[in-house]
């Protein structure tokens, strides 16, 4: 049984443990990792995912390359810990958030004086301080959240697509961080959970967390949506991100994009819930926003059942790109900014 409130990456006793996410809902079970590339393989297979949740793992990774290098020539130690980046960076293509953690990591450790050691201790700080901050910024994004969201005199039905909840981050979620401060505030009748094809992370868990939570939650499957919202049964979307072009242009999981089209045929407000590590401000616009292809079993199989016969072929991108005029606005630790606004906005936090 899991504890409450539920963390994915945790550092302790000189390892990190990590909720192993393909495990649930059925079995919750906790790896032990110890060496970066357990790390690598372990964001490459999916045990930890969710773009905040991997910037996490990869800085610990960073670390635990590090505390593995054998050399106290400083030269040299940093030209090894270049080598382990380079096996992190090529675990999925996607989420910013991994390569933002990396290079903070690599940047620390460069502009650490003294020996090796102290890098190293430097370093696990660092990777700690990033884990503890996320789950800061999700309660605040949690918080700006409550400030636009529909104010209407009943409760809200929010929908959600994939798992932007606790176990895609450090803790307490970005999308489903704005739906638990919606339920903690009392203004959340429930929330409709997209089941989100192929891997399922809205059926698995975000209704997972949900469920633990005591947070009414109601799973459909991705193609109820738009029926959904026809019925009158939804009142605004909530939906995390990977990463963000400096224009607003969002990717996130397959199936948003259609999510926001339906939306705005109906009228709905469609949130995007993301701090501000999943920005990307050196790249203009969605277009160039690397997509993760996966492999095509993720489609054509169910557990040990084959779906689909054989001779047909799949096309299986892990997310799609939401165009900004799609967006209300994007929910940060820093306040809801419209995607209009974004590079104006965060000029002004940075020479705030
Ligand atoms: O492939 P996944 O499960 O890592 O994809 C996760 C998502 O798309 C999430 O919505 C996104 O990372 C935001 S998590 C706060």
């Amino acid at each position: 049984m899991a504890a409450n409130p539920v963390y994915p990456v945790i550092w302790k006793d000189d390892r990190v443990l990590l909720i192993d996410q393909t495990r649930l809902p059925n079995d919750y079970e906790v790896v032990d990792i110890h060496q970066a590339e357990a790390m690598a393989t372990a964001i490459e297979t999916m045990i930890v995912r969710g773009a905040p949740a991997i910037g996490v793992a990869a800085a610990y990774g960073m670390y635990l390359g590090a505390r593995e290098i054998q050399t106290s020539d400083r030269h040299q130690f940093l030209a090894q810990l270049e080598v382990v980046a380079k096996r992190l960076r090529a675990t999925r293509p996607t989420a910013v958030n991994l390569f933002w953690a990396i290079d903070l990591m690599l940047k620390t450790a460069h502009q650490t004086s003294g020996d090796v050691a102290q890098i190293k201790a430097v370093l696990l700080e660092t990777a700690q301080t990033i884990n503890a901050d996320d789950v800061r910024t999700c309660q605040q994004i949690g918080d700006h959240g409550l400030t636009v969201l529909p104010s209407q005199p009943g409760k809200l039905r929010l929908l959600t697509h994939c798992n932007a909840g606790a176990l895609a981050t450090a803790g307490y979620g970005t999308a489903l961080g704005v739906v638990r401060s919606a339920w903690t505030a009392g203004r959340l009748e429930r929330v409709f959970a997209d089941e989100t094809r192929p891997r399922l992370q809205g059926a698995k868990l975000t209704a997972w967390e949900c469920v633990q939570e005591g947070i009414p939650v109601t799973v459909i499957t991705d193609n109820m949506a738009a029926h959904c919202m026809q019925r009158g049964m939804i009142d605004a979307v909530v939906v995390g991100a990977d990463r963000i072009a400096a224009n607003g242009d969002t990717a996130n999981k397959i199936g948003t994009y259609s999510v926001a089209l339906v939306a705005k045929a109906h009228n709905i407000p469609f949130f995007v819930a993301a701090p501000l590590s999943t920005i990307d401000f050196a790249i203009s616009d969605g277009s160039r926003i690397p997509i993760e292809e996966r492999h095509p079993s993720e489609i054509y199989s169910v557990g040990n059942t084959i779906l689909c016969p054989q001779g047909a072929e799949f096309y299986n991108p892990a997310f799609d790109v939401t165009p900004a005029h799609l967006i209300t606005a994007i929910i940060t630790e820093h306040g809801a900014i419209a995607p209009a606004d974004l590079q104006s906005r965060l000029q002004s936090l940075v020479t705030a």
